[in-house]
């Protein structure tokens, strides 16, 4: 049985909610799913004071005191999760962006590994497939094995036409995450991904000491010595490409501090 968590950054149950429902119902039908959906406006999320106690000392020091760690364990329990969001003036709504700025240290230090991610975005007319491309790269920068979202386009009413467009994407993206979720597997990274932890970790291991969370972080996770976040066997290509960024960064780095 996998576990799929959807989390709603509209505060209506509509076209964001609907589409939602059903990429899940999709879900369902093609195995042994057990799915939940999360409407971020029940729960009470503060806003980011941006003191960065989580970044350095750790995120249980953040001096904001709602519901974060109940949804934060909602993520951990889950084998897959969805980030869905309505496009607002061409952005995430407001909720959905206040609730990923509270992992902001989890881009510092990635755990989501081994998880299956994807997007849903509805739009009235234009700016959605920006949206869903930012909420994927979220994903990824989690820690996820992210899966293509879908953007959702609707007027009120939604047309027949427009219903029947939605159907075929979700249904398509439901097959996609499915065949992820099912493997959960820990997928040799992408050259961006290398760059983006090899680059990272030699910032880290130059620019911090043992005083820092994510030094300590890398440090107890041997990430300083290992070639990915997760044991991967790298071919010698990207063995190379590992090689040059950590070179890359350690000369920037020395430069900057010169
Ligand atoms: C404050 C606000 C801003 C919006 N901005 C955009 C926009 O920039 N581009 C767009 O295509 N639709 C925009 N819309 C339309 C919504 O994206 C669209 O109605 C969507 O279906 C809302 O999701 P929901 O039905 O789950 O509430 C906006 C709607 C609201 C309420």
């Amino acid at each position: 049985m996998k576990r799929v968590t959807a989390f709603v950054g509209s505060a209506r149950k509509k076209y964001t909610y609907d589409a939602v429902r059903q990429f899940l119902d999709d879900l369902k039908a093609l195995g042994d799913v057990e799915c939940e959906i999360v409407t971020l406006s029940d729960y009470r999320i503060e806003t980011c004071r941006g003191c960065q106690v989580c970044f350095e000392k750790g995120e249980e020091f953040c001096p904001l005191k709602d519901d974060r760690d109940v949804l934060f364990e909602k993520v951990m329990v889950s084998d897959g999760v969805v980030l869905a969001s309505p496009n607002y003036s061409f952005q995430v709504s407001a909720i959905m962006k206040i609730f990923l700025d509270r992992f902001g240290f989890a881009f510092h230090r990635p755990r989501y590994f081994g998880k299956t991610f994807t997007s849903i975005v509805a739009q009235g007319i234009y700016g959605g497939s920006k949206l869903v491309r930012y909420l994927d790269f979220v994903g990824n920068g989690l820690g996820f094995n992210a899966v293509k979202g879908t953007c959702v386009t609707a007027l009120n009413p939604m047309t027949e036409r427009e219903a029947q467009k939605r159907d075929r994407a979700l249904a398509m993206q439901s097959r996609r995450f499915y065949e992820r979720l099912v493997e959960s597997d820990y997928p040799a990274p992408t050259l961006l991904k290398l760059m983006a932890f090899r680059m990272g970790r030699t910032s880290i291991r130059l620019e911090l000491d043992d005083s820092s969370r994510d030094y300590r972080h890398y440090k107890d996770k041997g990430w300083f010595e290992s070639d990915y976040f997760y044991p991967v066997c790298l071919g010698p290509l990207k063995k190379l490409a590992g090689g040059l960024f950590d070179s890359i960064q350690t000369r920037r780095t020395r430069k900057r501090k010169s």
